[in-house]
């Protein structure tokens, strides 16, 4: 299967990958033309960056320079896993990839299909998340044929994915390395205090990763005067049951919230419900608290 799918990559076509965090839209990374359909594909602007995804360590210098010692720590510590890391762009790098700024995002997914692929390629490939510019990521193959499955050469079947939220992206380009976008490796895993929303990550939008439905997130319990309506709750559903509210209650698991996190949001939003009520989660659980307060932001 893979030998397919490194043929359409050498044609400059697009494969869509799982990874450990959520599936890619990929391209060959040195390839315009292939990095043009990724942002056709998904509805993406120019302006908003790529991650590339190595094949090993040793590419780290070949995408980009003046890589502090401190970068290059972290790499050989998370690699491959969900960290990304902006550092100062090669010259060489099509300015393409990078919307025009002079950084890059780089990491090395950790799954085993696509670390084989990325060896067998030989090559880099671009890796947005598979999903259409604003909505949420995808974590199976078939979120991925929803939608993308009319611009995408081939899809990877490689199961849910196992963290289900996007990497944590740390970018070296000033004096101290800084979060650009919370993961499940913490700011304070990585020994990094400061939050910067100031950097450019489309990510970072304020509306992003939601579905159609609007949501509110709420603390102790639903108020409201809609009576068709669906709830992500830890709590049960203490209510008279009805038939207009479908009401799902979750375990009180980080790693499991977050592994199902997109899928369940994208289950809600199926239901064609007038709102979605997501309870707010323990302010420890930053990375998802940063996801569902995007979701839930107004999409203007
Ligand atoms: O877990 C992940 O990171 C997934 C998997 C597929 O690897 N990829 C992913 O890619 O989430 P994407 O394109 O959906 O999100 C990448 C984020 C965007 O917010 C983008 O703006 C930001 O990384 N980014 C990319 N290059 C950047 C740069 N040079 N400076 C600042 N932010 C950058
Ligand atoms: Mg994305």
């Amino acid at each position: 299967m893979n030998n397919k799918c490194i043929e359409l990559l050498q044609q400059g076509s697009l494969v869509a990958f799982p990874t450990e965090t959520v599936y890619g839209l990929g391209a060959d990374a040195t390839n315009p033309d292939a990095i043009r359909k990724v942002f056709a594909a998904k509805g993406r602007p120019a302006d908003h960056p790529l991650i590339v995804h190595l094949p090993n360590i040793e590419h780290i210098y070949q995408w980009a320079i003046n890589i502090p010692a401190s970068a290059i720590k972290l790499a050989h510590k998370y690699w491959p896993g969900p960290l990304t890391l902006i550092l100062q762009k090669h010259p060489n790098v099509d300015p393409l990839i990078t919307g025009g700024q002079n950084t890059i995002a780089l990491r090395i997914p950790n799954h085993p299909i696509t670390l084989q692929l990325l060896k067998d390629f030989g090559k880099p490939l671009v890796g947005p998340s598979a999903n259409k510019y604003g909505h949420v990521s995808p974590t199976t193959a078939q979120h991925v044929l929803e939608d993308l499955g009319d611009q995408v050469a081939a899809i990877i079947d490689g199961g849910p994915t196992d963290l289900g939220i996007e990497s944590t992206i740390v970018s070296f380009i000033c004096d101290h390395p800084q979060i650009v976008r919370e993961g499940l490796i913490t700011a304070k895993q990585l020994n990094i205090m400061a939050y910067d929303k100031q950097i450019k990550a489309s990510g970072t939008c304020k509306s992003h990763y939601a579905p159609r439905t609007p949501i509110e997130l709420f603390d102790e319990q639903v108020i409201t005067a809609l009576n068709n309506y669906s709830v992500i709750s830890f709590k049960k559903n203490l209510a008279q049951p009805s038939a207009d509210i479908y009401w799902e209650t979750v375990a009180t698991d980080q790693d499991d919230y977050a592994k199902n996190l997109y899928a369940r949001l994208r289950k809600h939003d199926k239901l064609g419900k007038d709102k979605i009520f997501i309870e707010q989660v323990p302010s420890s659980w930053s990375a998802i608290k940063d996801r569902l307060s995007r979701a839930a932001a107004d999409k203007n």
